[in-house]
C-alpha cells in the first residue's frame, strides 16, 4: 500500500507582501502541508525569514506546518522553531557534527523529526539515523532558491533511500523542481511528500494555486503503484 501522497507548497514562491494571506489561500486551493524554507545566508546563499514570521503566519491555517531549516547551526534554535508552530522540523544532515542529538532534540520537543541531504550528499549519512525520524527530504535542487532546474540524478538516492527505509512509518520527501513533468518521476521512485514553490505559485492567484495542485497531483497519482 503507498503512503499518502501530500503536495506541500514551498512559500518561499509566495508574495511575502501578503504572507498570511498566501498560507490561507493555497492551503484552501488544496496543499496538505505548508513548506517554510528558513534560509541563514551561512548554509546556503539566501536569507528568508525565522520564528517570528512563522509565529505571525501559524494562524492562517491549521495545516501542518512543516519546516525545512537551511542553517547552521540549528541545535540552538530548534525550540525557537517549535514553540513558532512548527510541526515537522527538518535539518540538513550536512549542517552540524552530532545529527542523531539534533534529531532527538526535536522528538524532545514534541515534534516530528525530519533530515534533509543535498544533492551531493551519499544516503548513506542517513543510514544510521532512521528509527530517529519521521521524514526523509531528498533535495532535487541545491538550497538556496526556488524555480531552479530539477536534478535528475537525484532519482537513484530516491529509490536507494525508499529501499533502506522498507516498511518503516516514514514519508519520503523532495524539494526543488517539482512540476508535473518531474512529479511522476519522483513519486515512480518512492517519493510521497512533493515540495513545490514556482509551480504551485506560479500565475499568482488561488484559482491558479488550485489549477496548479491539482495538476501536480494528479501528475503524481498516476505514477503511484
Ligand atoms: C530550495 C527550497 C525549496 C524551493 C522549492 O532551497 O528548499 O523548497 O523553495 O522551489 P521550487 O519548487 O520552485 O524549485
Ligand atoms: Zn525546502
Amino acid at each position: 500500500m503507498p503512503r499518502q501522497l501530500r503536495i506541500a507548497p514551498s512559500i518561499l514562491s509566495s508574495d511575502f507582501s501578503r504572507l498570511g494571506e498566501e498560507v490561507t489561500a493555497v492551503a484552501n486551493a488544496g496543499g496538505d502541508w505548508i513548506h517554510l524554507d528558513v534560509m541563514d545566508g551561512h548554509f546556503v546563499p539566501n536569507i528568508t525569514f525565522g520564528p517570528p514570521i512563522i509565529k505571525t503566519i501559524r494562524n492562517a491555517s491549521d495545516k501542518v506546518f512543516d519546516c525545512h531549516l537551511m542553517i547552521a547551526p540549528a541545535d540552538p534554535y530548534l525550540s525557537d522553531f517549535a514553540d513558532a508552530g512548527s510541526d515537522i522540523i527538518t535539518v540538513h544532515a550536512e549542517a552540524g557534527l552530532h545529527l542523531d542529538r539534533s534529531l532527538q532534540a526535536i522528538r524532545g520537543l514534541g515534534k516530528k523529526a525530519g533530515v534533509a541531504i543535498n544533492p551531493a550528499t551519499p544516503v548513506d549519512i542517513i543510514q544510521n539515523v532512521l528509527d530517529r525520524v519521521d521524514l526523509i527530504l531528498l533535495m532535487t535542487v541545491n538550497p538556496g532558491f526556488g524555480g531552479q532546474a530539477f536534478i535528475p540524478a537525484v532519482l537513484d538516492k530516491i529509490r536507494a533511500v525508499k529501499a533502506m527505509v522498507g516498511d518503516r512509518d516514514i514519508d519520503i520527501e523532495v524539494d526543488g523542481g517539482v512540476t508535473t513533468e518531474t512529479a511522476p518521476l519522483v513519486v515512480a521512485a518512492g517519493a510521497n511528500i512533493l515540495v513545490a514553490g514556482s509551480a504551485v505559485f506560479k500565475g499568482g492567484t488561488p484559482d491558479a494555486y488550485k489549477k496548479n495542485i491539482d495538476a501536480i497531483r494528479s501528475a503524481a497519482l498516476a505514477a503511484q503503484s
